[in-house]
Formats: structure tokens, C-alpha cells, sequence
């Protein structure tokens, strides 16, 4: 594994693609505020990432999730299970798939900013409903969105469109 700047190159990589590091590492975010789970609890917080779910299968980035509604609602379960610990809950990501190590497990997806401000823009749409269709507390919305666009943006692993350079590429390291 090589390091330029915040281009990190996998020679193990199955897809032989440059991993983008978005600059600044981790972002230090305030977690969503437990009471979010307390008042939803888990069965609301399932069906929001269901639908959550459903808009992303009609989204531009649907190519990138499994195929078919079934495939896509079992999906949507492994992600509520992540959801119901960040909204205060029970830790049953953990239990059941180990360390969440979010940005590892989004690494073989090619994750640029637009596939980045779709999904953003799929989960506003649920959100925008949420109060009304799974109890979740509007005085929180706020902080969830907020968020979910700093944690978003840590998922992304694929440069820029109209980066000027290709895998391969000489990268000057110190000017010309
Ligand atoms: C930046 C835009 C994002 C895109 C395009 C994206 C895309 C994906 C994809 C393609 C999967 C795999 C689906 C599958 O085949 O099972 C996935 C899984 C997942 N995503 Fe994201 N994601 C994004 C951001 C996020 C964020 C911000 C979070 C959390 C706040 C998140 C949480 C999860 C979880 C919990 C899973 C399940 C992980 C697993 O496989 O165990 N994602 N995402």
C-alpha cells in the first residue's frame, strides 16, 4: 500500500481503484441524542430504514444495492441494526455483525460525492416524514441531519469527479 497525499493505493484492491481519504480523517460529530431512540423505539426505527431503503432503490445509486425488494428490505435490517445504537439503543449491530468500522465496510463501494449527496438527499426524504410516520422527536431532526452529512461525508472513498489525475497517474509530490 502506497500513500500520496490522501490517495491510497490498494495493490490488492480487486478493483485496482485509487481510495480516497477524505482530508481531515474521522470527523469528531456529536452522537444523535438517546432520546430519539426512547421515544421511536425499534420497530419505527426498522421501518424508517426500510423506506429508507425503498427511496434508495429508486435513487441513481440503486445499481450499487442488492437487486429485488426482498434483497433490499433484509439489507435495509442490517442497517436499522446500526441506526437503533447511533438513535441510543441496544447494541445489536455489534452482536450481530461484529465492529461496525463503518468506512471499512463501505470501501468496496465506490462512494464519490454525488453517489454521496443522493443518498443524503434519499434520507431527507424520510426524514421530512419521520415525525409523523415513526415518532421520531422533531426537536432532534436537526442534530440527526447534521450528523449524517459530517458521518456521510467520511464514507466517501472515491475522488472527486474531474480529479485531474487516473490510477496510475504520476502525482507531483512537491510542486513544479
Ligand atoms: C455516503 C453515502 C453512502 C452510500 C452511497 C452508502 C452505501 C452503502 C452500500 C452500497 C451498502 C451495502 C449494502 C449491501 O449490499 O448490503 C451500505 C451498507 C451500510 N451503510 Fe451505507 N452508504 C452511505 C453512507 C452511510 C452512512 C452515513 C451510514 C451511517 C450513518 C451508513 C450505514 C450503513 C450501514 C450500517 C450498512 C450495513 C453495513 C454492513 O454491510 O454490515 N452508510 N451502504
Amino acid at each position: 500500500m502506497t500513500r500520496i497525499f490522501n490517495l491510497t493505493f490498494h495493490s490488492g484492491d480487486p478493483m485496482n481503484r485509487p481510495i480516497y481519504t477524505p482530508p481531515g480523517g474521522p470527523p469528531r460529530l456529536e452522537r444523535p441524542n438517546p432520546a430519539i431512540y426512547a421515544q421511536m423505539g425499534e420497530e419505527n426505527i426498522f421501518r424508517m430504514l426500510e423506506d429508507f431503503y425503498v427511496e434508495l432503490a429508486h435513487s441513481s445509486i440503486a445499481g450499487m444495492f442488492p437487486r429485488g425488494e426482498e434483497a433490499m428490505r433484509r439489507t435495509s435490517r442490517k442497517s436499522a441494526a446500526f441506526f437503533v445504537t447511533l438513535l441510543g439503543g441496544p447494541p445489536l449491530y455489534q452482536q450481530q455483525y461484529g465492529r461496525p468500522m463503518m468506512r471499512g465496510r463501505h470501501l468496496p463501494f465506490p462512494i464519490d460525492e454525488p453517489a454521496r449527496q443522493e443518498w443524503l438527499a434519499c434520507f431527507r426524504r424520510v426524514l421530512d416524514n419521520a415525525p409523523a410516520a415513526y415518532h421520531f422527536p422533531p426537536e432532534y431532526l436537526d442534530g440527526f441531519w447534521t450528523f449524517l452529512v459530517g458521518f456521510s461525508g467520511w464514507m466517501v472513498n472515491t475522488a472527486p469527479p474531474g480529479a485531474d489525475w487516473e490510477p496510475g497517474d504520476e502525482i507531483p509530490l512537491f510542486g513544479d
